[in-house]
């Protein structure tokens, strides 16, 4: 059989397989799942958590788009405190890891809600950049190579677990994005987060979200997050940062482009808004793979890309 663990910003997973945050919540409900299995799970990623409780934006929050989906969930939260102190103690299914994803208006905010977490058991913290930045201007933290690399300091400064730092697609050249959060020090990248979008309501003339504007996920964006990804890794791999590559994942033949194109991990999203329980599908068709090409380990095949040479 061959290896299924890989090494994460220094943490060890059972499996390269994470569950996505926004798309299981903070756990709740997989754990009321009758039979659910925790065991192909190397990480989860928690709902992105602020420093005050949001009540995230008006409905429609999501719709269904050709391949994918759109969604303005507006960061509805609890608090970071409330997280700490209710959510996570109830929180037990080791091997699998956990690992919190944080978001700010501001970057002394990002700072905030580091520490916060820092003083929790979670496994390592994952950096939305793709926020407002709310201080200066409102353009995301994640469109500038310069405050992402702020963002990724502060947070470093405030917590000695592994910081992952998620990059936005919605931007010219990722690959400006992940040298700068690497330089300030992420001992991980997660690509992609989702793509902005709009859906109209054509009868109603109106826009179908209530934030009128939305993050495109699923299979749709799927060929944007593997160019992404590799990308990255050309950045990223002489540099030792691992990635984890998301955006779209379904089958086990998603995940393995993910793995050929340079993703230590890959993460199911809105695939699991389908089928929650498809980590062990995803993880058992990646083995597979793995025994029919004669590997003994994810290690041995990751960012093995043949690419023509002109
Ligand atoms: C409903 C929903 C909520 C999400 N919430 C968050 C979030 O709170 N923080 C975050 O960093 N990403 C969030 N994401 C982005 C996902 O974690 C993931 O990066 C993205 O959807 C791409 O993967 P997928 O195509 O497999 O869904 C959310 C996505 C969806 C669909």
């Amino acid at each position: 059989m061959p290896d299924t663990g890989v090494l994460l910003a220094g943490i060890p997973l059972v499996s390269p397989v994470v569950l996505l945050s926004g798309c299981v919540g903070f756990c709740e409900d997989l754990a009321r799942l009758d039979g659910f299995d925790f065991s192909p799970i190397g990480a989860v990623f928690l709902k992105g958590t602020t420093l005050e409780p949001r009540r995230g934006n008006p409905p429609p929050r999501v719709v269904e788009t050709h391949g994918g989906m759109l969604n303005a969930i507006g960061l509805q939260n609890p608090g970071a405190r409330h997280v700490v102190h209710t959510i996570l103690p109830a929180i037990r299914h080791f091997p699998t890891r956990f690992f919190a994803n944080i978001a700010g208006s501001t970057v002394e905010e990002y700072g905030e809600v580091a520490r916060i977490f820092d003083d929790s058991p979670i496994d390592g913290i994952e950096i939305n950049i793709s926020c407002p930045n709310v201080k200066e201007g409102g353009a995301a933290f994640g469109s500038d190579p310069k405050i992402a690399a702020r963002v990724v300091e502060t947070v470093k400064r405030a917590t000695t677990k592994p910081v992952i730092t998620k990059l936005s697609p919605n931007v010219t050249d990722i690959t400006l994005l992940a040298r700068a959060v690497i330089e300030a020090g992420t001992d991980a990248i997660s690509a992609i987060n989702t793509l902005m979008g709009m859906a109209i309501h054509l009868e109603q003339r109106r826009p179908v979200l209530g934030n009128v504007q939305g993050g495109l996920s699923g299979p749709a964006i799927k060929p944007v997050a593997l160019l992404h990804v590799w990308r990255i890794h050309q950045v990223a791999a002489p540099r030792g940062i691992p990635i984890i590559g998301q955006g779209g994942i379904v089958t086990a033949r998603d995940a393995m482009e993910f793995v050929l194109a340079g993703a230590t991990a890959i993460g199911l999203g809105t695939a699991l808004f389908r089928n929650p329980m498809g980590a062990g599908e995803v993880l058992d068709g990646m083995v597979t793979w793995l025994q029919h090409y004669g590997a003994g380990s994810f290690n041995e095949v990751r960012g093995t890309l043949k690419i023509n040479k002109p």
